[in-house]
């Protein structure tokens, strides 16, 4: 048993000073994924056979292929098409948000079916204009029903963001790695970063369960 964790004591701000990059990624990822999804699946529940096809074609996209895949090809599209560069946090922010969106707006059509139809019945039925009606009515009920499903993607997309390492953003994971290569010790940084973002879910699964409790106070 060679298990030594004072090998990597000094280096433990280091990795920890990833959780600010973990949590950038992964809120301004969800913040572009929530709008995505929305507009998607305002496409796929409406009547224009093109955006229902577009948006369904973007979701069989980004969920048919490596979330990983996407992150390099967005990375190293960008400079060689547009002859600009972007730095890892920004790419990873915008490939997980456009990913996450493909997942989002399926979680979200099924919560605006979801809704009793008599709601939109009704709410034709007094002329109140689509666009009110969704934004007023149906999207709030769905967004209450779908609210564990929303708190889920955050969850995997907040684990999946340690996949910005293949691009070198300096995530937790990514530092627990560095610091591995230059102590030699992999394990120990490796078991580290595995306990925050560990420690990451169950903070976030708390804070999940105490919005979906205010909510259902509100009912
Ligand atoms: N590892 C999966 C992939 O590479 C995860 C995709 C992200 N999942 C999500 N719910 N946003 O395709």
């Amino acid at each position: 048993m060679n298990l030594d964790f004072t090998a990597i004591v000094p280096s433990i701000p280091y990795i920890l000073k990833g959780i600010g990059v973990t949590l950038q990624i992964a809120i301004g990822a969800s913040i572009i994924g929530f709008i995505v999804g929305i507009l998607l699946a305002l496409c796929k529940i409406g009547k224009v056979n093109f955006l229902r096809w577009f948006a369904d074609f973007y979701t069989s996209i980004f969920r048919g292929t490596p979330l990983v895949l996407q992150l390099l090809i967005i990375y190293y599209a960008v400079p060689q098409l547009l002859d600009i560069q972007i730095e890892p946090i920004p790419t990873a922010i915008i490939a997980f948000g456009l990913n996450s969106g493909a997942y989002i707006s399926e979680i979200i059509r099924a919560g605006i079916n979801a809704v009793d139809k008599g709601q939109m019945e009704a709410a034709q039925a007094l002329g109140i204009p689509y666009a009110k009606m969704m934004k007023d009515i149906i999207i709030p009920q769905a967004v209450k029903n779908i609210l564990p499903s929303l708190v889920n993607e955050f969850i995997t997309l907040n684990k999946e963001t340690a996949v910005v390492t293949v691009i070198s953003a300096l995530d937790i994971m990514r530092r627990a790695y560095i610091v591995g290569g230059s102590t030699y010790r992999y394990l120990e940084p490796l078991l580290f970063a595995g306990v925050i973002y560990y420690i990451m879910t169950l903070v976030l699964t708390f804070l999940g369960k105490r919005i979906e409790k205010g909510m259902r106070k509100s009912d």
